[in-house]
């Protein structure tokens, strides 16, 4: 039959925009626009990954709900939490999604900082949601301030990125802590990269039932292509999140990878150390340039804001170097950190850049 299936279409569905990315213009040799680590797994872990998959069965469904990876994380994490207090997701992207179909009803406010993670915005308009930003400098993030603009909106849930994509901004963790004592709704904490920041929120979900906090494999650990996240919080708020669950979310691979990482802590450490002391290196040489307002980042990427960065992006482009970039005024990019060499190549485009707009 030939029906209009538009028709059909929930109209929430209907007026989303699928989420795009960096537009591939070109074949590049460089992707510094999705905030990946640089590195890849040694490849003896490699071996032993493909060893252990020859051996198990992939014709059976995984464990229901992942309870052995469940376990490794709560014991990695070394805080007084336990396996029931962990739940894993095909990407953390998953599980913050999971934190919407469990509390967010159609007409719910949901409140983010601007700008920041765009799923935050996708998952609440897929659900009905109404969703509302806050801008705030810096020095302007308090409890104050925030309390204005809860009892203005009235949000049921809040997402605060910590630090913060695309900005990099690491937020207070007291004023955090503050909130969610005064807060009558639910406070998620996406620390996507909070392993190159310098404090988190994890050992706080057993303080605050609203509070759940959301982690990654994608980016310190290296592992964006196996898809694995995963939210902390207090047993009442992951006993309801757990109802939305659905049962064999994470696939037999990617739990195998996964146990495996949280065994090499000190290789993850040895390259967040590499990639932060990289990060800084390239804040200073960015901050050399006084056209633009370069962002302090405690994350793997610099957010930079000023009339030429599309320029600058142009050349990295022709250099066969992709980032990402931010129509917003004054337009943005945002550059992730890569391994020396490569930041290296993205600091001499730099100088043949500043050098360029010289003779202008
Ligand atoms: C702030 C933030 N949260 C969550 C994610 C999603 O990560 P993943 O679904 O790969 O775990 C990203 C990815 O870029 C991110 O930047």
């Amino acid at each position: 039959m030939q029906i209009n299936i538009e028709e059909l279409v929930r109209p929430e569905v209907s007026k989303i925009k699928p989420y795009k990315g960096e537009k591939e213009t070109r074949d590049y040799s460089l992707d510094l626009s999705g905030n990946e680590s640089p590195y890849d797994l040694p490849i003896d872990i490699k071996k032993e990954i493909t060893d252990k998959i020859m051996e198990n069965p992939l014709n059976y469904y995984p464990k229901l709900y992942s309870k052995s990876l469940r376990c490794s994380i709560a014991e990695y994490l070394d805080i007084d939490v336990d396996c029931d207090q962990v739940m894993v997701g095909n990407g953390s992207d998953d599980v913050l999604d999971m934190m919407i179909n469990t509390f967010i009803n159609p007409g719910d406010r949901v409140l983010a900082a601007a700008p920041t993670f765009s799923m935050y915005r996708f998952f609440t308009e897929i659900a009905g949601g109404k969703y509302d930003y806050f801008s705030l400098a810096e020095t302007e993030f308090t409890l104050d301030n925030m309390k204005k603009i809860i009892d203005d909106l009235e949000p049921k849930m809040i997402f605060l990125c910590s630090p913060n994509n695309p900005t990099g901004h690491q937020l207070s963790k007291d004023i955090i802590l503050q909130l969610a004592d005064i807060y009558s709704g639910i406070l998620v904490i996406d620390e996507a990269y909070a392993e190159f920041a310098e404090e988190t929120l994890l050992s706080h979900v057993n303080d605050h039932t609203n509070l759940a906090v959301t982690r990654t494999f994608s980016k310190a650990y290296g592992l964006a292509g196996i898809r694995l996240g995963y939210l902390l919080g207090s047993k009442e708020l992951v006993n309801q999140v757990r109802k939305v669950l659905k049962p064999y979310n994470i696939n037999s691979i990617t739990s195998l990878i996964g146990k495996i990482i949280l065994r090499e802590e000190q290789l993850i450490e040895n390259r967040v150390e590499k990639i932060k002391l990289e990060r800084d290196k390239m804040l200073k040489i960015y901050s050399e340039y006084d056209n633009w307002t370069v962002f302090n980042s405690s994350a793997n990427f610099v957010y930079i804001e000023g009339e030429d960065t599309m320029e600058f992006k142009k050349m990295l482009n022709e250099n066969g170097i992709k980032i990402r970039s931010f129509d917003r005024k004054p337009p943005a990019i945002r550059i992730t950190i890569g391994k020396p060499e490569q930041n290296r190549k993205v600091a001499q485009i730099f100088e043949e850049f500043k050098e360029a707009n010289k003779n202008e």
